[in-house]
């Protein structure tokens, strides 16, 4: 195993990957969620992997599977869950890239049993998870590399922009939602990777396992810098 790796730009290198959506439990039988499919995720730990990195993938429910028996996958639920998956693994990490579709809020209160309908309308009070990424960004050491994602539909460069400076991101990866054939169940996708730099790369549309790749060219750079 060690001298199948040996000459790949990752080797002992420990990178965190999260993929996929969150589920934030309503009652026992409902969730809030989104369409994130967990694809660019995997797509990137299975790049990771084979660039030689020990990858450690906090996946929210979603059905992909990876390609390598060597990538650890940890499953989980809830932003919450993600939270202190990402917490317990990122300071023994030399990069992070945070893919997950983590659901911005979550009921304050989670019925232990299964609510009944009753009246016409139903409210459902939400509060803000924790930025996940954010609270990564105020540990970040020196040498650390961290990666985010930024899903904008409007005024897309200047939003991605400014999460990578509030999240203190080495880089960010822009995902348009409005070219066809980008985001959530498509194998394909279009970004952009804008570093703290500002160095902005434009990427044609592509499949996602080539997206995987573009980033991870950047990842090592700024591993290596
Ligand atoms: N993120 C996170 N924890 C959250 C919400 C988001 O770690 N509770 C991460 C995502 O994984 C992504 C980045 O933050 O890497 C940006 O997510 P995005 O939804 O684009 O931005 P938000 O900061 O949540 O802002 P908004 O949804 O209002 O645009
Ligand atoms: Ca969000």
């Amino acid at each position: 195993q060690a001298d199948i790796k040996k000459g790949l730009p990752l080797v002992n290198k420990k990178v965190l990957v999260t993929a996929g959506p969150t589920h934030e439990a309503i009652d026992p039988v409902r969730f809030i969620s989104n369409h994130s499919s967990g694809k660019m995720g995997f797509a990137l730990a299975d790049e990771l992997a084979s660039l030689g990195a020990d990858v450690i993938l906090i996946a929210g429910p979603t059905v992909q599977l990876s390609k390598y028996k060597s990538i650890r996958r940890i499953d989980v639920l809830s932003a919450a869950d993600m939270l202190d998956a990402c917490l317990a693994h990122f300071e023994t990490s030399d990069a992070c890239i945070m893919c997950a579709a983590v659901a911005d809020y979550t009921p304050t209160i989670v019925a232990n049993k299964k609510i009944k309908k009753n009246e016409s309308y139903f409210n459902i009070e939400l509060k803000k998870t924790t930025d996940i990424l954010k609270t990564l960004g105020t540990q970040k050491r020196s040498g650390q590399v961290l990666v985010g994602f930024a899903l904008e539909t409007n005024n897309e460069e200047d939003n991605a922009i400014e999460k990578l400076r509030k999240k203190n991101l080495d880089l960010i990866v822009l995902n348009s939602l409005n070219d066809a054939g980008a985001g959530f169940k498509n194998d394909t996708n279009k970004v952009t990777l804008i570093d703290n730099a500002l160095n902005k790369t434009v990427f044609e549309l592509k499949s996602k396992t080539e997206v995987a790749r573009d980033i991870c060219v950047k990842v090592i750079d700024l591993i290596n810098k």
